[in-house]
């Protein structure tokens, strides 16, 4: 089942011998790990990774960064304060270390993939003990081996992916939702993103081997499961992407499946079917429209107008009569104009979204767009993002109080943070519910009344 984008498969088999002895070495210690995770659900993942191995290696988790004696930082490079906020904490870190004999510090993610930022943590932040990147994130047991064992620090970066690494222990997050990557990388070189070049090009997983982590996790307990992609539709590997959907909607025991993100240009009206066809599929598309001017996205590379954009809204609309559709905009493109900008709140009003991501364009060095002269300043770019999130907030308000009165399945997450007696969860439609209750039923899936719709949540009522 080889295919255009398919990937080779590297195995865990040589790094798990490390787990082991790094398990003996740490055997009666009590060590404790700290694991903190930047960017997006891609990343997330790869922390349960990494949580994973941790815990082969004989560590236990602790949200007390102070009781840690490994500390991980997996890092986001989407937009450019990530860094600065980065070199912010490790910064401090450095009188922690001071203070804590045999602390190890790690950091790892899509910002190692940059040369420069490897140099710069070499050269000004010599507290840090190892340095990976998202490609030989699997190899982590054996460079902590090797910091160990050498005693000298340790930055090892690969350019690009060599294959989909399997069989990784995984320490997930949850015990309700989980995410499964399907493909890893993307191809797409948006002129704006910084992804393409720290994740290398796109490869697809093996179906087999998505379809039996589906079924563990089936036998593990978990009730939802999000496929994970830069952009799921270009999923190619003995099928397409609607493909794997019918191949796994066979898995007794999942009752919720969703998927990001969309390419809205490789949208195709056979997802459509699978989505109204296959029981388990979630009523929400994640559907990234960045811009509504058709000029600012041909220079974003995007490769649909908003004509098309608009009538794949349509499409869909048509055939998913409950779908909830979200989407991420950037704002202060360069070059782009006040009558670019009011085309973009056009669009979104009239596609009529229910939620969005916003955005305020960001440099990303080694980026096309980064090199143009026509950079937005600072205060336009405020003031058009503000104004932005006034629409954004707006119509997430109308989406929301449109769902008052109806009755809609929850899937239960757990406690509400702030009040004991309030439980929290998602509909179908991927938005948060929140109502009262005496009994925990978290995990469970059930009907809420929508009493109040509120910007950010739905207030319901258990019937
Ligand atoms: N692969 C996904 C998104 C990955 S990044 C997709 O194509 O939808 C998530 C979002 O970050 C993007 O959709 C985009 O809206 C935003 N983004 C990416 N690069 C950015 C930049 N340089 N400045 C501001 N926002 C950016
Ligand atoms: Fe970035 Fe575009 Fe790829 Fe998304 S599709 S990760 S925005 S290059
Ligand atoms: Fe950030 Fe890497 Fe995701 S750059 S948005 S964590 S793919």
């Amino acid at each position: 089942m080889q295919n255009r984008n398919s990937a080779d498969c590297i195995v865990f088999d040589e790094q798990a011998e490390y787990c082991h002895q790094i398990a003996s070495m740490n055997r009666g210690r009590n060590l404790k790990y700290y694991i903190e995770t930047l960017g997006c659900q891609m990343n997330e993942a790869d922390s349960e990774q990494i949580s994973g191995m941790l815990i082969q290696m004989g560590y236990t988790d602790t949200l007390d960064i102070a009781k840690a004696d490994i500390i991980v930082f997996n890092t986001c490079c989407v937009r450019e304060n990530a860094e600065f906020k980065l070199y912010g904490h490790i910064g401090k870190l450095k009188t922690v270390k001071q203070l804590k004999e045999g602390l190890l510090i790690v950091i790892c993610g899509c910002m190692m993939q940059q040369k420069h930022i490897v140099e710069k943590i070499k050269k000004s932040y010599k507290h840090i003990d190892i340095v990976f990147g998202t490609h030989n994130r699997h190899e982590f047991p054996k460079l902590l081996f090797r910091r160990i064992t050498e005693k000298k620090k340790i930055y090892e970066v690969w350019e690009d992916n060599k294959g989909i690494i399997e069989k990784v222990p995984v320490k997930r997050k949850s015990i309700i939702t989980a995410f499964v990557p399907i493909t890893y990388g993307c191809d797409n070189f948006c002129s704006y993103c910084i992804v393409p070049y720290v994740r290398g090009r796109e490869k697809s997983r093996n179906p087999e081997m998505i379809k039996n982590e589906i079924i563990n996790l089936a036998s593990e307990g978990i009730n939802e499961i999000t496929l994970l992609g830069q952009n799921v539709n270009s999923y190619n590997c003995g099928m397409d992407f609607p493909g794997l959907l019918y191949y796994i909607s066979d898995i007794s025991g999942i009752d919720r499946i969703r998927f990001m993100t969309s390419h809205p240009k490789d949208l195709s009206d056979n997802l459509i079917k699978a989505m109204k066809e296959i029981p388990q599929m979630c009523s929400h598309i994640h559907l990234p429209l960045q811009s509504g001017s058709n000029s600012i996205l041909k220079q974003m590379n995007r490769k649909y107008t908003k004509d098309e954009y608009l009538f794949l809204i349509e499409k869909i609309r048509e055939s998913l009569k409950d779908i909830t559709i979200s989407t991420d905009i950037i704002v202060g493109f360069p070059g782009e104009t006040e009558d670019d900008f009011q085309e973009t709140l056009q669009v979104y009003e009239k596609a009529g979204f229910d939620f969005a991501y916003t955005f305020i364009y960001s440099k990303r060095s080694g980026t096309p767009a980064a090199n143009r002269e026509d950079q937005i300043p600072d205060d336009v770019k405020n003031r058009r993002f503000a104004k932005l999130i006034s629409l954004v907030n707006d119509m997430t308000l109308k989406s929301n109080i449109n769902d008052e009165n109806k009755v809609l399945q929850v899937l239960v997450e757990g406690k509400s943070r702030t009040d004991d007696l309030v439980m929290t969860g998602r509909t179908r439609s991927n938005k948060i519910v929140n109502f009262k209750c005496d009994t925990d039923f978290t995990g469970s899936l059930i009907d809420v009344k929508i009493v109040k719709g509120h910007t950010w949540h739905l207030e319901g009522e258990k019937i």
